[in-house]
C-alpha cells in the first residue's frame, strides 16, 4: 500500500512538472509569436527549424514553407551563392552580434520583393545540436523617413542660401534699376544710347523678379495678410492667365461647394496659382488638353503631410486647391525634385515656379501635395488653413 502510495505521489509530481513545464512552453511560444521582429532559426546547414507568425508576415511564406526550408530562401538572389560561406564561418566562430554593419542587409519576400532589414544573430548550444538565432527587423519605414528629413534638411540649406542671396541682389537691383530708369527719363527717345538703357531697365526688372521668387521659396517675401475669398481669387487668377494658355486647352473651374474665407496675402496667392496653372498649361503643351482649376472645403481628422515636404500640417479645416491637368504628367526621378530652386526640365525654364510655391504655401501654414504619372498628366492639390468662421464654430447640428 506504502508502495502504491509513493508511486501516485511521485506521479502527481511528475504530472504537475509537466504542467507547469507546458506552461513555460505556452508562454515561451507567446512571446516569439508576439515579438514585432522575425525570428528565425537555423541548423549549420542552414535549415529553417523555427520560425514565428512576424516572419511569415514579413516574407510572405507560411510557415509550412519555412520549416525544413534552405534559409537562402529569405535573401535577394544575388547574395544566396556566397551565404553558405558566411555561414560556416559563422557557427566556426559564433558569438552574439549584429549583422552587416556599415553594409545595407535585405530581405526577399516569397514575390520577389526586396526590403531593407537589420539582422542581430545569437548563437544557441543545444546538448546535441548547435543552431543560430536570427532577430529580424524590417526597417523600411525607417529609412523612409531618413530620406524625408535628408530631404527636408537639404531642402532648408538651400533655402537659407537663396535667401540670403535674394534678399541682397534685391537690394543692389533697386539701386541699379533706380538710377537706370531716373537716366532713362532724361534721355530723349531719339539718343542713340536710349534703347540701350530701356534694355537695361527691363533686364533690371526681370531680375527683381526672379529675386522676388527666390524671396518666396526662402518664406522671406513681403507678407500683407487679409481675409481672402477663394472663389474670387481663382476666378481673378483665371482672368489674368487664360491669354497666356494656348485656346485648345479648356480651361474649367470647379465650385462644388461654399467655401470658407482664407488668411493669406493676395499677390502671394496669385503667384501660387498662376505657376501651377501656367506649368499645367506647359505640361500639355501644343496639343489638345484640358486644365481643371477647383476648390473644396477639407476637414481633415489626421494631420496631413505635404508629398514634398517633412512638415505636416495639423487637423482642422482646410481649403483644398486643386490644379489638374492632362498633360504629361512626370515619372518618380522628376517628381522627387520639382520642388528644388532651379530643377527644370523645360529648355526655358529657370525652375522657380514650384519651389517659391512650396515657399508661399509653407508660409501660410499650408501643405502641397502631387499626384502624377507619365503620360497621366498630374495634380497638385494646394491646402490652406480655413479662418474660423461663425459658421464654424456653431455646434454641429447633425
Ligand atoms: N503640371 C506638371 N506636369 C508635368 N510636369 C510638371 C508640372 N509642373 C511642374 N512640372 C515639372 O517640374 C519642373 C519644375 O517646375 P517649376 O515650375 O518649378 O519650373 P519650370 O516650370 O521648369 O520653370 P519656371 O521657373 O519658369 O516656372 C518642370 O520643369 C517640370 O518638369
Ligand atoms: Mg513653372
Amino acid at each position: 500500500m506504502d508502495e502504491i502510495g509513493a508511486l501516485q505521489k511521485t506521479i502527481h509530481e511528475q504530472q504537475a512538472r509537466i504542467r507547469v513545464l507546458e506552461e513555460e512552453e505556452g508562454r515561451l511560444r507567446a512571446f516569439l509569436e508576439s515579438a514585432s521582429q522575425g525570428v528565425v532559426a537555423i541548423d549549420p546547414g542552414g535549415a529553417i527549424l523555427l520560425v514565428n507568425g512576424t516572419t511569415e508576415e514579413l516574407f510572405g511564406y507560411s510557415r509550412q514553407e519555412l520549416i525544413g526550408a534552405p534559409m537562402e530562401i529569405l535573401l535577394p538572389e544575388a547574395l544566396r551563392a556566397q551565404h553558405g560561406e558566411h555561414r560556416t564561418a559563422y557557427f566556426a566562430s559564433p558569438r552574439s552580434r549584429p549583422m552587416g554593419i556599415g553594409t545595407e542587409l535585405k530581405g526577399r519576400k516569397k514575390n520577389g520583393v526586396e526590403f531593407p532589414v537589420e539582422i542581430s544573430l545569437s548563437f544557441v548550444r543545444e546538448p546535441n545540436r548547435q543552431l543560430a538565432l536570427a532577430l529580424i527587423t524590417d526597417i523600411s519605414q525607417r529609412k523612409r523617413l531618413e530620406q524625408q528629413m535628408q530631404q527636408a534638411q537639404k531642402l532648408e540649406s538651400l533655402s537659407v542660401l537663396a535667401g540670403g542671396i535674394a534678399h541682397d541682389f534685391n537690394n543692389l537691383l533697386t539701386g541699379i534699376i533706380g538710377n537706370a530708369s531716373l537716366v532713362l527719363e532724361q534721355t530723349s527717345p531719339d539718343d542713340p544710347l536710349y534703347p540701350h538703357l530701356q534694355d537695361a531697365v527691363e533686364a533690371g526688372k526681370q531680375a527683381a523678379d526672379l529675386t522676388r521668387k527666390l524671396m518666396a521659396y526662402a518664406g522671406k517675401g513681403r507678407f500683407l495678410i487679409r481675409n481672402i475669398d477663394v472663389a474670387a481669387l481663382l476666378r481673378d487668377v483665371l482672368g489674368l492667365v487664360r491669354a497666356s494658355i494656348p485656346t485648345t486647352i479648356q480651361v474649367l473651374l470647379e465650385l462644388p461647394a461654399p467655401l470658407p474665407p482664407i488668411s493669406a496675402d493676395p499677390a502671394q496667392m496669385q503667384q501660387l496659382l498662376m505657376s501651377l496653372l501656367i506649368n499645367a498649361a506647359e505640361a500639355i503643351g501644343e496639343g489638345r488638353g484640358a486644365i481643371r482649376l477647383a476648390a473644396s472645403p477639407l476637414q481633415s481628422e489626421d494631420p496631413v503631410a505635404g508629398r514634398m515636404s517633412a512638415t505636416r500640417v495639423p487637423p482642422g479645416r482646410y481649403v483644398a486647391i486643386e490644379v489638374t491637368d492632362t498633360g504629361c504628367g512626370m515619372d518618380d526621378a522628376t517628381r522627387a525634385r520639382i520642388f528644388d530652386p532651379f530643377f527644370t526640365t523645360k529648355f526655358t525654364g529657370r525652375g522657380l515656379g514650384l519651389a517659391a510655391a512650396r515657399g508661399i504655401v509653407e508660409a501660410h501654414h499650408g501643405a502641397i501635395q502631387v499626384f502624377s504619372r507619365p503620360g497621366q498628366g498630374s495634380t497638385f492639390k494646394v491646402l490652406l488653413p480655413a479662418m474660423r468662421t461663425g459658421a464654424a464654430e456653431a455646434p454641429d447640428a447633425g
